[in-house]
């Protein structure tokens, strides 16, 4: 639209520019031809009354000379006439000319001295005059002078009126320019552009191979077609092959899944079925922005984990509709397709009201659940009405699936996370025929810390309404098991994995999510070029640089982290200066007294320690405490030499597993915490106990001293591990266990 409008503007401008140019010429010509034409009839004017008047002047009274004066006065355009003596005296003078008129006085003064006709343009009561004097003779001696009058002020206005005309036409010309403008750039430009976009559009998302509408006739866009032709017939070639590959693969789980290979193979299975994904965040959050609409992607491990998946396999995720506009893009039933640069499954919104959301989300889900999940030392509160509200926003969710899933026969239901552990049974008992996962994405404590929750029979009876249940690791599973062992009237089959309860299996499995593997498509130099701006925009010009990206949580460790990088300044002072260590936080759950106090306890811990180390402009610590995007963070991951994970507790942690898919070049260091389910997989990371600041201090000089032949070994082990585990083959191994349950 800016560029449109900046068109506009440039034509405006130099159709204005000859316009003013034109008139100025105009305007300039006609002013000469009309003064020129003024003077010529002054003259004859004044010559033809000077032979009245001129002829025995002196002896001519003051009655018969006033006579002919106001006999002359009254003609059109003439002013007046006056006669002078030749000592500048008025001898008779019309009533239009003030007597003390210095002008006149002065021009019949003028042309006695000059003995010839002077003229001049001046004001007089107001009005453009022109003035002619020519001097009268007797014998050869001047006797007098007599001053003709005439009115000009209609050269003026005859000017104006040029002026007003062509600026008039000048508006005119300019709007009929910008809308003809506008209606070409729509014509021939945007439409054409839409529909080429529209067809690689659909070319993208699997549809029919057809030629963008009307573009082939025309003549601006025909080599561009015939070239963007080719490049869609290659790109649908590509695509059968690879889905061709994808089929015969199908049944080999052990080499590497990706995008396309999942689709085919949930083809496959699913036979027609849909894939309902429910959770409490979702993937795409609308805001407003001034007058915009913007999105943006959580900073959420499961949102990150389960997007390439829904975008692989399409359907519908159903989840709490959190951004301020987000109920101003959904159609009627709540549904908007997403992403919503490229639509490719159906995001269903569920509306909470601010109280749902403060009980059920800040209070039960984060203040409770979340820290009695997590061994991060953080005393669970757990109130009843946020309980209340729990149930209630559960219910919101599984009446929303139900609805949905109503004309569905065998429906696959995978709901994600610990918001939602009554879901499973309340959609279960209405319709048992429904296959149902649910995955848990945090730890699961041991039967003594879960044993605290006032509701834990009620949450884990919800649970066992699944099918199957998911967690990261087998400890994670076998802590579930014994558990409900401990809690519940129940049949475990500790050799299958199974908790029977009124007759209902639900299978207890493993499934260590992971990320989509991203094929990387930026050159070396590309990434050169990022490295050195978010240096120039840190200023920051040491050697070395660590990183850490977290949510601002209290499991995530990063205070003991900052204690980390404080031992190792402190007992190895030679990496002053040549060290700088880079915190993303992205701000989460704010208005949990805990994770807001917690924020301000990790500034002022940043504030002392570089208040503590500081030399001249260089600090040990940058904090940046805002949402990043993918795009952005990718960038500081390719940019440092090592990454800090030093969760205290973690059910996975997928920012390791990012980090090793972005260093495409075999290089930089992973410095992980043992207590995150991904320091099962990735052995050939630094393991360290977050709480040992020592050791967190060591393994950041190792890191950095890490000989680049080392580096490469170990981040090629972890690449391929990261590769071969992406999130396609999670997912495709918990989608099948799913549907061979039902
Ligand atoms: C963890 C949970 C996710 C959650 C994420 C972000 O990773 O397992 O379910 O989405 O934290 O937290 P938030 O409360 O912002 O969704």
């Amino acid at each position: 639209m800016k560029q449109i409008a900046a068109v506009i503007l440039i034509m405006i401008t130099i159709v204005s520019l000859v316009v003013i140019a034109f008139t100025v010429n105009q305007v300039d010509q006609e002013e000469t031809r009309l003064k020129t034409d003024l003077q010529y009839r002054s003259t004859l004017l004044a010559e033809s009354l000077k032979e009245t008047v001129e002829p025995n002047f002196i002896n001519k009274s003051d009655n018969y000379l006033q006579n002919v004066v106001e006999r002359f006065s009254s003609k059109e355009r003439f002013a007046g006439l006056g006669i002078y003596d030749n000592k500048s005296n008025v001898v008779a003078l019309s009533s239009t000319i003030p007597e003390a008129s210095s002008a006149a006085t002065k021009v019949a003064a003028d042309a006695m001295d000059a003995d010839r006709a002077e003229g001049g343009f001046v004001k007089l009561n107001q009005e453009k005059t022109y003035l002619l004097a020519v001097p009268m003779h007797d014998d050869k001696s001047i006797v007098g002078a007599l001053v003709v009058v005439q009115n000009a002020g209609y050269i003026d206005n005859r000017l104006n009126e040029i002026w007003t005309n062509n600026l008039f036409r000048l508006l005119v010309q300019a709007t009929l320019l910008s809308l003809a403008t506008l209606l070409l750039i729509y014509w021939f430009l945007y439409t054409p552009i839409r529909n080429l976009v529209a067809a690689l559009q659909t070319d993208r998302s699997g549809g029919g191979k057809q030629n963008p509408k009307g573009l082939t006739n025309s003549f601006l866009f025909r080599p561009l077609i015939n070239e963007v032709s080719r490049i869609r017939s290659s790109l649908l070639e590509a695509r059968s092959s690879a889905s061709e590959e994808a089929r015969l693969r199908l049944e080999k789980l052990d080499s590497p899944w990706t995008a396309e290979r999942l689709k085919e193979f949930l083809k496959d299975i699913l036979k027609g079925r849909t894939i309902f994904m429910v959770s409490n965040r979702e993937p795409y959050i609308h805001t407003k922005d001034g007058n915009q609409i913007k999105y943006y992607f959580p900073a959420s491990g499961m949102a990150t984990a389960i997007e390439p998946v829904m975008q692989a396999c399409g359907g519908m995720w159903i989840a709490y509709g959190s951004g301020d506009a987000d109920k101003l893009v959904v159609d009627n039933k709540d549904k908007i397709k997403v992403p919503p640069f490229e639509p490719k499954y159906t995001l269903k919104r569920v509306w909470l009201t601010q109280q749902e959301e403060s009980g059920y989300y800040y209070g039960f889900s984060n203040e409770g659940l979340w820290p009695l999940c997590h061994i991060a030392h953080n005393r669970p509160i757990f109130r009843k009405e946020d309980w209340e509200q729990y149930q209630k926003v559960n219910q919101k969710f599984a009446d929303a699936i139900l609805l949905e899933i109503k004309n569905q026969d065998r429906p696959i239901i995978l709901i994600q996370d610990f918001h939602l552990a009554l879901v499973p049974r309340m959609v279960k008992a209405q319709r048992p025929g429904a296959v149902i996962g649910l995955f848990w994405h945090i730890p699961w404590p041991n039967p003594e810390s879960f044993s605290i929750c006032p509701w834990k029979k009620e949450i884990l009876d919800g649970m066992l309404g699944a099918d199957l249940i998911g967690f990261h690791t087998q400890l994670h599973c076998n802590n579930f098991i014994e558990t409900v062992g401990r809690e519940l009237e129940s049949l475990i089959d500790y050799e299958q994995f199974t908790i029977t309860r009124n007759n209902h299996i639900s299978f207890i499995k493993p499934f260590p999510i992971s990320i989509a593997f991203p094929n990387q498509d930026k050159s070396e130099e590309d990434n050169k070029a990022a490295i050195d701006k978010i240096r120039k925009s840190l200023d920051i010009k040491t050697k070395y640089i660590g990183l850490g990206v977290d949510r601002l949580d209290y499991t995530k460790g990063i205070l003991e982290r900052l204690k980390g990088v404080e031992i190792f300044l402190t007992k190895y002072p030679q990496y002053k200066t040549q060290f700088a260590f880079i915190q993303i936080a992205a701000p989460s759950r704010t208005k949990v007294k805990k994770y807001h106090d917690f924020a301000q306890e990790v500034e002022k811990e940043v504030e002392r320690i570089n208040s503590a180390f500081k030399i001249k402009n260089w600090k040990p610590i940058v904090l940046l405490q805002r949402h990043h995007n993918q795009e952005e963070i990718q960038k500081f991951y390719k940019s440092v030499d090592f990454c800090l994970v030093t969760s205290l507790h973690d059910g996975m942690n997928l920012v390791a597993k990012e980090f090793v898919a972005a260093r495409d070049d075999e290089k930089g260091v992973l410095i992980l915490s043992q207590f995150t389910g991904a320091s099962r997989e990735l052995k050939d990371a630094l393991i360290v106990n977050p709480y040992n600041g020592e050791q967190t201090a060591e393994s950041i000089k190792q890191a950095l001293e890490m000989k680049p032949t080392e580096q490469t070994k170990r981040m090629r082990n972890m690449r391929e591990v990261v590769k071969n585990n992406n999130v396609f083959r999670w997912s495709a191994e918990l989608l099948k266990t799913m549907i061979d349950l039902g």
